[in-house]
């Protein structure tokens, strides 16, 4: 954890999200005044609506918002619009700095979801207000959302990925950590994963059988991130492009431990 801090106004966008959730409690407990952004709550960061009201008077925006598509195209499209309307609305009302969580090795891909953050993160740095990355790996509690997408008949066809995969808690205090940060270079990027490496399929397995769900796993090449097992990027999931790097924060419970306690 980053030493004491003084206490400051922050705006957490994707407020109710599994990162968001979290670090809108994390930064309640270290003493700051949090300024929780969703559409839930009334404030929409794609149409702007009611983001000048929130924004009013917050140092550190944290930026966890993200549209439900995993289609590269819809989820370019939201992070452009958002990218553009916090960095407008943010310089305006003063604020210092953006903190963006993003996802390890996303340069390493040409296509998907991977390339639309990599998009947001090319957007949000063309400023004016700097910004700062948390690279994440994929959460546990996002697990079984991206599992859902592969069922066919029965049948998960699981993609051949390496990951080590972390807590949304963990990657929350990682983000609290870097808005409490002081003076920082423009577009700074840590990593944070969780303290083991799995393959999605070994994963996959336990937690259908944890929910009691009789789905066969399948693990593919070829999956629903990809599209074909010829795409570099199916690839580069199966060699590990989406494993930290060596200076990464490290951190369980593992998803064992996670599934276990959940
Ligand atoms: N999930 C992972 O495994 C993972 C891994 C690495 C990095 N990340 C990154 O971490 C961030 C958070 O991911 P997550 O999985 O926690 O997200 P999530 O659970 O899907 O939550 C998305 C949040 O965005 C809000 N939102 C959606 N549209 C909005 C809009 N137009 N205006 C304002 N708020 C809006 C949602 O609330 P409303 O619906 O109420 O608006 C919700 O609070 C994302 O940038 C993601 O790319 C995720």
């Amino acid at each position: 954890m980053a030493t004491p801090s003084l206490k400051q106004r922050i705006a957490v966008t994707g407020a109710t999200g599994r990162a968001g959730s979290h670090l809108v409690e994390i930064l309640e407990q270290r003493g700051h005044d949090v300024v929780p952004i969703s559409r839930s709550k009334g404030v929409d960061v794609i149409s702007g609506e009611g983001l000048d009201e929130a924004l009013a008077g917050v140092e550190i925006i944290i930026d966890t918002a993200t549209g439900p598509s995993p289609s590269q195209e819809e989820a370019t499209a939201f992070f452009l619009a958002s990218a553009r309307n916090l960095q407008r609305a943010g310089s305006a009302a003063g604020a210092k700095r953006i903190v963006l969580p993003s996802i390890i090795g996303i340069d390493r891909f040409r296509g998907g979801y991977n390339a639309a953050k990599l998009a947001q993160e090319q957007a949000l740095l063309e400023g004016p207000l700097p910004v700062r990355i948390v690279r994440a790996a994929q959460f546990h509690e996002f697990v079984d959302q991206l599992l859902g997408w592969t069922i066919r008949d029965g049948v998960a066809h699981v993609p051949e990925m390496r990951t080590q995969p972390v807590a949304a808690r963990v990657v929350a205090e990682a983000l609290a950590d870097a808005a409490e940060e002081g003076e920082m270079e423009d577009g700074r990027i840590t990593e944070v994963a969780g303290p083991k490496e799995e393959r999605l399929a070994a994963l996959a397995g336990a937690l259908f059988a944890a929910k009691g769900d009789s789905v066969e796993v399948h693990e593919e090449r070829d999956s629903i991130l990809v599209s074909g097992a010829d795409d570099p990027d199916a690839v580069a999931y199966a060699e590990g492009a989406v494993l930290p790097n060596p200076g990464a924060k490290l951190a369980g419970p593992s998803f064992e431990e996670w599934l276990a306690a959940t």
